[in-house]
């Protein structure tokens, strides 16, 4: 297949087009990433010779770009990517999660009306789902009630994405997956962000009482359900991709300390994530029945591969927290801990 993979620069991404191009399975493949904070070339380094890989800096928003593109290069599909990925820095500054996640899936949307392809695979998340109280499990056809603007901006994206189908019979495939970790993930998310603190010495900054409840799923496991649905997926269908793997943060930061060897005494309880959903839970039920399809990794190993990258990665970790990061690492958290303080002195 010659894939179009936008975003591809990201943690996710790259796992993926490393996987495809590692197993042959990719004839041409072209990465389209703006390179934003949160992609970094050096997580293709290990593709960046291949004679089947390209890469082009720019903006899926940039529609002249994306009609050049698919003009030029001729996919058989799109594995579409990129996005702004991170609850957290949708809520303090939205505007971006609409500007990349809505209109930049538009802009590929009629790109691919207009030029045709085989495939066109949107990598959403469970977040469109909300949370859900014990014992629910969302199967494809559950309501969607996003809560933060990034999961607002997913499930627009995703009926936008489902209407090309319905209207203009473009090939199209939704996956929602739960919660990733691995390597080369952005020390912004949980895990990452963790491992990073423990290995320091730092406080670990638990949102609100920590019960929340994620399912967490290697992002290996991830991108071979991606490549398997290119090859088998039905269009027009929704698959959810879990990890069957629920866990609330306290147990998962819990066996991050246990796994570095850092005590229970550097976990802080701080304000909590405003409309911060208690729980996500997907069944994937359909894409083990249809596909064939299951989690492989069981989530110790996981996380100590996880730990161990991070700890033979520390160059790659330290360039990705300079700059731009600090600014946000400061409003995130700086006045978390100020407005803890305050309730503690009230
Ligand atoms: P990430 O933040 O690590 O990477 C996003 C990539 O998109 C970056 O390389 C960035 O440079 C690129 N990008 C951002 N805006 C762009 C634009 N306008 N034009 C071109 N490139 C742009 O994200 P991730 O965690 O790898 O997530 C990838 C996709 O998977 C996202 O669509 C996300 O919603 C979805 N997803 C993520 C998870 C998870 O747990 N991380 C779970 C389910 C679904
Ligand atoms: O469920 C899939 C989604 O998972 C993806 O669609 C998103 O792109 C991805 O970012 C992730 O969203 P979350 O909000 O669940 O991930 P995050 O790693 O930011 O947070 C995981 C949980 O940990 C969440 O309940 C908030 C909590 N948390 C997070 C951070 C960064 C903390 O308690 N402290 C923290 O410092």
């Amino acid at each position: 297949m010659k894939l179009l993979v936008t975003g591809g620069a990201g943690f996710i991404g790259s796992a993926f087009v490393r996987m495809m191009i590692g197993a042959g399975c990719a004839r041409e493949l072209l990465v389209l990433d703006k390179l934003t904070y949160a992609g970094n070339l050096e997580n293709l380094a290990p593709v960046a010779g291949d004679p089947r890989y390209r890469f082009v800096r720019g903006d899926i928003c940039d529609a002249t770009l994306v009609e050049h593109l698919l003009e030029e290069f001729r996919p058989d599909a799109i594995v579409h990517f990129a996005a702004e990925s991170h609850v957290d820095r949708s809520i303090l500054s939205p505007a971006p999660v609409f500007e990349t996640n809505l209109r930049g899936t538009f802009v590929l949307l009629e790109a691919a009306r207009k030029h045709g392809l085989g495939v066109f695979l949107h990598v959403s998340t469970d977040e469109v789902y909300g949370s859900l109280p014990e014992p629910l499990e969302a199967d494809e056809n559950f309501p969607l009630r996003p809560s933060s603007p990034y999961s607002a901006s997913k499930a627009g994206a995703d009926l936008l994405v489902l209407s090309y189908f319905t209207t203009y019979r473009v090939p199209v495939i939704v996956t929602r997956a739960s919660n990733n970790y691995g390597p080369y993930q952005f020390p912004e998310k949980l895990i990452p962000l963790m491992i990073g603190h423990a290995m320091e010495d730092r406080p670990l900054p638990v949102y609100g009482d920590g019960g929340n409840v994620r399912d967490w799923l290697y992002v290996e496991d991830h991108c071979r359900a991606l490549a398997l649905l290119l090859e088998k997926g039905r269009t027009g269908e929704i698959y959810n991709v879990g990890g069957n793997c629920a866990l609330p943060n306290l147990e998962v930061v819990r066996r991050i300390l246990r796994i570095t060897g850092k005590p229970e005494s550097l976990i802080r309880f701080v304000a909590d994530r405003p409309g911060h959903d208690r729980r996500y839970a997907i069944s994937s039920r359909k894409i083990q029945q249809e596909i064939g399809w299951r989690p492989e990794t069981d989530f110790e190993e996981g996380l100590r591969r996880t730990v161990a990258w991070y700890r033979e990665n520390a160059g790659w970790v330290a360039r990705v927290l300079s700059g731009e990061y600090r600014r946000y690492y400061e409003q995130n958290y700086l006045n978390r801990e100020a407005e803890i303080r305050r309730l503690v002195r009230s």
